[in-house]
């Protein structure tokens, strides 16, 4: 078995800016299943499909053909074969994604991607089950979160930032629904780990976070 960081928690704790620093400092790839699962949800919004339709999405399967790739260490997604690495942070892509991410089908599809990811790489892989479901053995696993006010004004100036006029309470409730959804489906729910360690990001800065990983790893011998 390669060497294996598993993060999980809930949208909007950082996970993401933390595995990418990670992954940099310690040579590994960094798996974003987030993404993969975004990609998923892309697919149907496209094609003006109704991803609610648990049936149908499952139909869909086949045609979908999900890839990574890596571009001077940084994680491309594709979509049968076309980048979709910047059109899966849309909102719309991400609330899709945690309705389509509840069918079995769709999780065991990009489950055994994500397996064989971390069988053929040295790995940091962030999700939501990657420590309880994807990679069960891995010698590092964290469980990072953040309260929902938190998270929700992160992603509030974040698209500020980007030029968008984003209403802060709208957000909170997005996020609040998709914590539910995440942590209350039959399939693979959002859970720490027993063997993760807890780790809230409320009111730690990226650096604490990241040093406080590391420090973790450390005492795991990863
Ligand atoms: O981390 P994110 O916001 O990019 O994830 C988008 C959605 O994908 C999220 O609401 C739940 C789902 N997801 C999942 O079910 N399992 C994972 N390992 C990763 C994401």
């Amino acid at each position: 078995m390669g060497k294996q960081i598993a993060i999980d928690g809930p949208a909007g704790a950082g996970k993401s800016t933390i595995a990418k620093r990670l992954s940099a400092e310690k040579g590994f790839i960094y798996v974003d299943t987030g993404a993969m699962y975004r990609a998923v949800a892309l697919y149907f919004l496209k094609n003006h499909m109704d991803f609610h339709d648990a049936a149908l999405v499952e139909k869909n399967l086949p045609e979908i053909k999900i890839e990574l790739k890596y571009v001077d260490g940084s994680q491309r997604v594709l979509l049968n074969g076309c980048d979709v690495s910047t059109d899966i942070r849309k909102e719309e892509v991400g609330n899709a994604a945690s309705v389509t991410s509840v069918y079995p089908p769709v999780r065991a599809y990009l489950t055994a991607l994500q397996k064989r990811l971390a069988e053929e790489n040295d790995v940091v892989m962030d999700g939501r089950d990657i420590g309880t479901v994807v990679l069960p053995h891995a010698q590092a696993k964290i469980y990072l979160t953040a309260s929902v006010e938190t998270r929700a004004k992160r992603r509030f100036d974040e698209l500020e930032k980007k030029g968008e006029t984003p209403v802060l309470s709208e957000i909170e409730e997005d996020i609040r629904d998709r914590d539910y959804r995440d942590m209350h489906r039959e399939t693979a729910p959002l859970k720490q780990a027993e063997d993760a360690v807890l780790l809230d990001s409320s009111d730690m800065t990226i650096d604490e976070v990241v040093e406080e990983m590391k420090r973790v790893c450390a005492e795991k011998g990863i």
